[in-house]
This record gives C-alpha cells, sequence and structure tokens, in this order.
C-alpha cells in the first residue's frame, strides 16, 4: 500500500524521518512531498535517500514531455494516504481554507484519499481559537487529527503543542489502512530457501526451494508489525526492506544462526528445505569424472528439534514438512517428532505449488487440529499463516492438555529418524 508523507516547516520535520522508516517496517511504499519551510529544517535528500523516490516539492516542475502527468495530481491519485506530520498551524490553515500555493496544498485538494494530520507547535499557537477552528474544519471534513502531546517543547514552553511519537502515527495510518497490527512487539525468527552441501568446489547437494515461501511470510509478518530476522540459503528474492537477512549457505550455517537468535525470538517458523545429509568428506579439488560414483553422507543436525529442546518461555515454534504422499499423516508425524507447536505440510510432488511456485496450498497442523489452507498466493498464505500462529496464543484455542507422559508416548508411535545413506 501507498502513503504519502507530508512535511510541512517545524521544527518536528526531523521526526518525520523516523516516521517514514516506522511505515518502511511495515512494508508500506512510501513518498515524501515537503513544503518549502520544510526545507529549512532539513533535507530533502534525507528522505529521496530512504525512500528511493525524489521529493516532491515544486508545482513549477517543466515535465519530461507534454503529455507526461501532472505531478501534483499524479502523486494524489497514487497515494493510498496522505499524512501529513508535523502540521504546522500555517499548514492546517492553508488545508481548512482551501489555498492551494504550493505541491502539498495543492495535492491535498486533489486527492480522493483519507488524510491523516499530527499538529505540532507552539502550546500557545495550538490553543489559539483560530487553530483550533481550522482543526474543527478539517475534522468535519473528515480529516484525521492525531492530537500532539502535551511536554516539553522546542521553545522552552511546557504544554500541549508537541507532535505525537512517529510509532503512534504509524499506528494510527495502519489502522487507517485497514492492516491488521497484531504483530506488534514479536520477534519472528523465520527460515528460508534451500541449503547447499558442498561436494568439491563447484558442486554441492541442494534443492529446488526458492525462497519464496519463506520470504512472502517476512514479508507478512513485518506488514503486521513484526521485527523480523531472516534466515535464508541461496536465493535470488530480495528481502523486504527493514528485515533482518542473514545469508547462509550449509545446514550448519543456518543452525548456528538459527540459534544465536533463537533468544531474541518469540515465534520461529521454519519454511527453510534443510540439507538432510552432508558429503561426509569435501573432495579439496574439483572431481573427475571416473566411472560410477559412490558418495558417503551422514546426517546433518536436526535444527528444528535443536530450537525445540532451547525453546524459550512463551516462545512458539512452527516448522515446515515438505511431503509427496500423505501429507497429512507424515506432517502429523513430523509433528510428534519434532515437538514444534505446529506444522505446515505443504505437497512439494504437485506441479502447481510448493518448490519455486508463487502458489501454494497446506495444512495447519497443531496437535489438535488439521486447518486446509487452500491453494493462494505464497504472500497470502504466509498471513493465513500467520492468522493460526496468532490464534494459538489466544487462550480459548489452546491445545488439547497432554501429560508429558502422554506426549512421549505419541513421539515414541512416530516413524525414527534416518540413519545414514550411501548414495550410489
Ligand atoms: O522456497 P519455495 O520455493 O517457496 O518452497 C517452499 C517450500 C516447499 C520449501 C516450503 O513450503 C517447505 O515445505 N519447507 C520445508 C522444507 C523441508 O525441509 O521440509 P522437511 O519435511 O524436510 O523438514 C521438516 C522441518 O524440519 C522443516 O521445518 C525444516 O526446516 C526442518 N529441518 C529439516 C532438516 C534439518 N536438518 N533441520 C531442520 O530444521
Amino acid at each position: 500500500m501507498k502513503v504519502m508523507v507530508g512535511v510541512s516547516g517545524g521544527i518536528a520535520a526531523y521526526k518525520a524521518v523516523e516516521l517514514v522508516r516506522a511505515l518502511q517496517r511495515h512494508a508500506l511504499d512510501v513518498r515524501v512531498t515537503m513544503t518549502d519551510a520544510a526545507t529549512q529544517f532539513i533535507q530533502p535528500l534525507t528522505f529521496s535517500a530512504l525512500t528511493g523516490h525524489r521529493v516532491l516539492r515544486s508545482l513549477w516542475h517543466t515535465p519530461d514531455s507534454p503529455d507526461a502527468p501532472i505531478d501534483h495530481i499524479a502523486e494524489a491519485q497514487w497515494a493510498d494516504l496522505l499524512v501529513v506530520a508535523p502540521a504546522t498551524a500555517d499548514l492546517l490553515a492553508r488545508f481548512a481554507h482551501g489555498l492551494a500555493n504550493d505541491f502539498l496544498t495543492t495535492m491535498y485538494l486533489a486527492t480522493p484519499a483519507p488524510v491523516l494530520v499530527a499538529p505540532a507547535m507552539n502550546s500557545l499557537m495550538w490553543q489559539h481559537p483560530a487553530t483550533q477552528a481550522n482543526v474543527e474544519i478539517l475534522r468535519q471534513r473528515g480529516v484525521r487529527i492525531v492530537e500532539p502531546d502535551a511536554g516539553q517543547l522546542a521553545c522552552g514552553m511546557v504544554g500541549p503543542g508537541r507532535m505525537a511519537e512517529p510509532e503512534q502515527i504509524a499506528n494510527v495510518v495502519l489502522a487507517a489502512l485497514g492492516r491488521s497490527h497484531d504483530l506488534a512487539g514479536e520477534v519472528v525468527l523465520i527460515t528460508a530457501a534451500g541449503t547447499r552441501e558442498a561436494l568439491d568446489p563447484v558442486r554441492f547437494l541442494g534443492n529446488r526451494s526458492s525462497g519464496k515461501m519463506g520470504y512472502a511470510l517476512a514479508e507478512a509478518a513485518q506488514s503486521r508489525g513484526a521485527r523480523v530476522i531472516l534466515v535464508s540459503g541461496p536465493s535470488a528474492l530480495q528481502p523486504p526492506i527493514h528485515c533482518e537477512l542473514l545469508r547462509v549457505t550449509t545446514a550448519e550455517e543456518m543452525r548456528q544462526a538459527v540459534l544465536v537468535r533463537q533468544p531474541e525470538a518469540t515465534i520461529v517458523i521454519k519454511s527453510a528445505a534443510v540439507a538432510d545429509y552432508r558429503p561426509v568428506t569435501v573432495a579439496a579439488q574439483k572431481m573427475r569424472r571416473q566411472g560410477p560414483l559412490v558418495l558417503e553422507l551422514q546426517p546433518t543436525e536436526d535444527i528444528l528439534a535443536e530450537v525445540v529442546q532451547r525453546r524459550i518461555p512463551g516462545q512458539l515454534i512452527v516448522g515446515f514438512a515438505a511431503e509427496t504422499e500423505d501429507t497429512v499423516e507424515q506432517g502429523r508425524a513430523k509433528l510428534l517428532r519434532k515437538g514444534a507447536d505446529a506444522i505446515v505440510v505443504n505437497d512439494v510432488g504437485r506441479e502447481d505449488i510448493g518448490f519455486d511456485s508463487d502458489e501454494n496450498a497446506a495444512t495447519f497442523l497443531t496437535l489438535s487440529t488439521a486447518i486446509d489452507l487452500p491453494r493462494m498466493s505464497k504472500r497470502k498464505l504466509g498471513d493465513r499463516i500467520l492468522d493460526e500462529i496468532v490464534a494459538l496464543r489466544r487462550p480459548q484455542s489452546l491445545l488439547v492438555e497432554l501429560s508429558s507422559a502422554e506426549l512421549e508416548s505419541l513421539r515414541e508411535q512416530a516413524p525414527a529418524p534416518r540413519k545414514p545413506i550411501l548414495i550410489e
């Protein structure tokens, strides 16, 4: 979703930087427009560097061609929401009285999008009947006012007039956009893509995971307010902006990264396709073709099981299961064997979903439930999986209460882990 941030000329203009970053953390596409006065407080370059878009300021920009769109109209149509922070007394007056003497005020008149303003000014200016009348006019026209806080102001006075905190403004923006913010305060550790185990300097054992499922989960979690740590095997995908990306190659590197960051996480989601075996030895030089080749492989560590063993109180742990037959039964066996809170089982034998596809379908399995998530885009599925994870936190959906002896006996019934194999 697209948000235009308008910055007018008050000392709180520097806080607009934080607002832009907060909005980007929620995976919103942000552009900035500034009044001339705002540029006295902060350079447009700061915003263009942060957003990757030029900062729009002038009505008198000469278009590249006669049929090029008119900037302030095009931008007014582009935005899903306009938020002005800080909004000075002068800006509120110009909005209230329909003046259109710069880019921001002109765009305000031309936009069909919802408008939010976060006023910031000296207390006396804020309380002045003229300002309050302007605020009332705007409120009556549907403009949402993010009330200023009271406190020490830049002028030394103490009272109302300090701009609301950027995080608070961002929350109002998200609510106005109808965006769920139910993962605010959570730290979600997600693994994505496949790992690679070297055979020699040029070859490896790998798998078909592209990272699309894990990256979609990362984007969905971030847009719902979580801080995301994404541990990714090799992938050509761009990670969502502002999520912390840790690149790894082998299963052991993924294990190290996950275990080091696990204590920070409130939710761990293991969607990576981790190698189950690695070569016992890695050839120092490129192997030559000399008839049949026998590879000796040893099992890798089971990262998910280890994460479960090291679970910190309250941490939710969700694994994936990539299956090609009896998917739900196999998924349930994995759930029991690994001891996760839930397993997302998907059929990787199908061409239309699973590996490298833009779509997926899955069953979200807990000890007591099996929720069918039909075929949809991986991004949408990411949200549906997160819905189910959030529901696990709710008291009414607590898993059936099993004693530790019952759990142990269920685990014993699950198929045993695989032994080392030889591939010929
Ligand atoms: O990346 P895409 O192209 O979008 O494809 C998505 C996907 C098909 C890879 C994804 O949806 C998926 O199924 N991921 C899990 C793949 C997998 O390794 O499944 P598994 O059944 O072999 O492993 C079960 C669980 O144990 C997984 O959470 C896995 O991360 C974990 N595991 C496995 C082996 C190992 N050594 N350590 C682990 O932690």
